[in-house]
């Protein structure tokens, strides 16, 4: 099933990618996370699967679709239950300024494979599979880096790690500058960091910081293809979100959730396809009658890690003199 399912996967995020590749620098953050959205709903309403979407663009009342809850895919009643988790657009800002490492994400599952997180944040602790198990969230910055640093074999001074450049973590940063540690400060998009530092060659080694509950779930997901590591905490912004996230199941914020925690599934599938050039993957390539995207595709179960290629030939069948 893993197979298969990762195939139809990685259609899905293709078409969100070319869709929302279109808004690149046109400064309209809506814009291109609708387009994003109406086409992963379309692709994937084609898919033979019975689907439920676990972790969507929010609630129904905020979000017209792939709400929590919203059911995708043909619906038959021999077809397959399948638990998804989106991001249809990681990093709307991201596109809407023409910057790097916009992607488009999605993460499969069998029911229960992926936890149902309220739509809050999580305190973030991410590393790659050689430093997995070697790092614990409730210690300080100061003693997880000294951790990667011994497990990687490497000078403190030889280890970068990524924050959200936030005024939250302000602290943070602080900590991590007198480690001596070197920062990447990004503006976005800490789900496409994470996985990067489970990428030898992409210079990152950890992730640290507050970011979306969401997208920790899919970095789980992603990271546990790979052999990396996250871990985290909840963190409300306000009593609203302390009390919708009690009424899941999580008002525990010292609770520390393991990769095998957020993402439990075993027929675990990842799929991300770039929008904007980035570290890890290229962004849509647009040329006359079609486009070329670039994806990451990973199975837990069947443990590969692809890089897909495709070109879109947008006007093949199309006859020569109609085509622009
Ligand atoms: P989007 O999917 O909305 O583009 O999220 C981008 C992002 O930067 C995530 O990578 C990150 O986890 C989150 O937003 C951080 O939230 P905030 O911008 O509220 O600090």
């Amino acid at each position: 099933m893993e197979s298969l399912l990762a195939l139809e996967m990685v259609r899905v995020t293709e078409a969100a990618a070319l869709a929302c590749a279109r808004f690149m620098g046109r400064g309209d953050v809506m814009e291109a996370d609708r387009a994003a959205v109406e086409s992963m709903r379309r692709t994937m309403d084609d898919v033979e699967m019975r689907g439920s979407i676990v972790i969507g663009e929010g609630e129904r009342d905020k979000a017209p679709m792939l709400y929590i809850g919203e059911s995708v895919g043909q619906q038959k009643p021999d077809q397959v239950e399948i638990d998804i988790a989106v991001d249809p657009l990681e990093g709307t800002n991201l596109v809407a300024n023409g910057q790097a490492n916009a992607i488009t994400v999605l993460a499969a599952s069998e029911r229960g494979g992926l936890l149902n997180a309220p739509d809050t944040y999580l305190e973030k602790l991410c590393v790659g599979p050689i430093v997995a198990g070697s790092v614990d969230i409730r210690e300080s910055p100061t003693a997880n880096i000294g951790r990667i640093a011994t497990a990687l074999g490497r000078r403190v001074n030889d280890i970068t790690v990524v924050i959200l450049d936030r005024p939250r973590h302000e602290t943070l940063i602080a900590e991590v500058r007198a480690t001596g540690a070197r920062i990447k400060l990004i503006s976005d998009g800490d789900l496409s960091a994470a996985i990067s530092c489970a990428v030898s060659g992409t210079g990152v080694h950890a992730v640290m910081g507050i970011g979306g509950a969401p997208e920790g779930v899919l970095t789980a997901a992603a990271l546990r293809c790979l052999g990396g590591e996250i871990q985290a905490r909840f963190r409300f912004r306000n009593d609203d979100e302390r009390a919708r996230a009690a009424v899941m199941g999580h008002e525990d914020e010292s609770r520390v959730f393991y990769t095998e925690d957020l993402a439990p599934g075993e027929n675990l599938v990842f799929s991300a396809t770039g929008v904007t050039d980035g570290d890890l993957l290229h962004g849509v390539r647009f040329f006359g009658g079609g486009a070329r995207t670039h994806s990451l595709v990973m199975g837990y179960q069947t443990k590969q890690v692809r890089f897909v290629d495709t070109v879109h030939m947008f006007d093949r069948d199309r006859p020569p003199s109609v085509r622009l």
